[in-house]
C-alpha cells in the first residue's frame, strides 16, 4: 500500500505510521511527504530516512488551498504511486479537485471525539469547555471541516490540572496508536 503524507507541523503522527511499518505491524509505504510550511519539521524527518518530502506553495492564507495547489499536490500524489492519502497535522481544507482525485482514499486525524471541536486547537476547546473527556478521531476527508466518516477513535481523561498542551500530549499518545490501525482498517493490509 502506498501512502502519501501532508502535514504542515511536527509529524509525529507521520512518525508513528513509519514506526508501524518498520515492526510489521502495518503492510504499506510512505512513498511521498508533502508539506505547506517549508520549515516544517515532518520534512525533515522523512528527508533523514530517505523519504521523498517537497514543499507546495499554497499561497499566504491561512488555512486555504488553492485549487491550482490542490491540482498540483494531486498530480504529485499520482506520480509517486500513492494509493491512500493521510493528513497528519495538515492545515489547510481540502475540497474538490484533490477529493475527487482521491475518492475514499485520505484520511485526516482530529485531536478530539467528532463531531465534539471541530476546528483548530480541539485540545485546548475541550480544557477550556471543562470537558472531562475528550480523545482523538481517524476519520474520511470530506468537503467540510472534520466531518467526514469516523473510522476509529479512542477516548483519554481530562483530568482537574489539565493545561492545553498536557491534554494534547495525552491525546497525541493516542493519536499514534490508532492511525496506523485506521490505515489498516481502511486499506484492509
Ligand atoms: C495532531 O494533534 C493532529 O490530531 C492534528 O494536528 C496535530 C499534528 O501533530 N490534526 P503531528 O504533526 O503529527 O505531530
Amino acid at each position: 500500500l502506498k501512502l502519501g503524507v501532508l502535514g504542515s507541523g511536527s509529524g509525529s503522527n507521520m512518525q508513528a505510521i513509519l514506526d508501524a511499518i518498520d515492526d510489521g505491524s502495518l503492510q504499506a509505504e510512505i512513498v511521498l511527504v508533502l508539506s505547506d510550511n517549508e520549515d516544517a519539521y515532518i520534512l525533515e524527518r522523512a528527508r533523514k530516512v530517505g523519504i521523498a518530502a517537497e514543499v507546495i506553495d499554497c499561497g499566504g492564507y491561512a488555512q486555504r488551498f488553492p485549487e491550482a495547489s490542490q491540482l498540483e499536490v494531486a498530480q504529485r500524489l499520482k506520480q509517486a504511486g500513492v494509493e491512500m492519502v493521510c493528513l497528519a497535522g495538515f492545515m489547510r481544507l481540502v475540497k474538490s479537485p484533490l477529493l475527487d482525485a482521491f475518492p475514499q482514499r485520505i484520511l485526516n486525524i482530529h485531536p478530539s471525539l467528532l463531531p465534539a471541536y471541530p476546528g483548530l486547537m480541539a485540545w485546548k476547546q475541550a480544557v477550556d469547555d471543562g470537558a472531562t473527556e475528550s480523545g482523538c478521531t481517524v476519520h474520511y476527508v470530506d468537503a467540510g471541516m472534520d466531518t467526514g466518516p469516523i473510522v476509529l477513535q479512542a477516548k483519554v481523561p481530562v483530568l482537574g490540572d489539565d493545561t492545553a498542551d498536557s491534554l494534547h500530549a495525552r491525546i497525541q499518545v493516542e493519536e499514534h496508536r490508532i492511525y496506523p490501525e485506521a490505515i489498516r482498517v481502511v486499506a484492509g493490509v
